[in-house]
């Protein structure tokens, strides 16, 4: 695993390219299947257990606003990064004025992920929805995780290193 010793070593251009290619697929793969899997555990269970209906729309709205966000980032400020790359005269002040959003989408993603967490019951599922979701919250926690890390990536080091630049 790479450490953050070394993410601070490498250019702007390469970490972002390492969080386009590893978190940024991780998320696109991993995003519609557990829609799906929550569009079919709402069918399932919606009428015993009302809280789903709030999970999937939580999940859905945070869905949506990843995908935006991860577009926004490797359209805009990280495409600027590889051009900079290739011609250190262009300038990447476009992107570090932008970062002051970026940090408010990262933070209103954690802040759905909470609730959607919260609506589950935290994650120890009733009994009834166990065998069913249990995999599904998995995924959940996973996400969660792969983001965490992703956003420190990002704020700690990438955006630290822009504003340096
Ligand atoms: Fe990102
Ligand atoms: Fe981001």
């Amino acid at each position: 695993m790479t450490t953050d010793a070394s993410w601070q070593q490498a250019s702007m251009a390469e970490l972002a390219n390492h969080i386009v290619n590893t978190h940024h697929a991780y998320m696109y793969r991993e995003l519609p299947l557990v829609e799906s899997l929550l569009t079919a555990h709402l069918r399932a269970h919606w009428f015993k257990h009302p809280e789903l209906l709030k999970a999937h729309q939580l999940f859905r709205q945070m869905q949506t606003e990843l995908m935006q966000h991860m577009i926004k980032e490797e359209t805009g400020g990280f495409s600027l990064l590889n051009a900079r790359a290739q011609n250190p005269e262009i300038s990447i002040q476009p992107f570090v004025d932008y970062i002051g959003q970026h940090l408010k989408d990262h933070a209103s993603v954690h802040e759905l992920l909470a609730q959607i967490r919260a609506a589950l019951h935290d994650y120890v599922l009733p009994d009834d929805l166990k065998s069913d979701m249990e995999s599904t919250c998995d995924r959940l926690r996973r996400i969660e995780a792969d983001l965490a890390q992703h956003i420190h990536l990002e704020d700690d080091i990438l955006f630290a290193k822009c504003r340096q630049a």
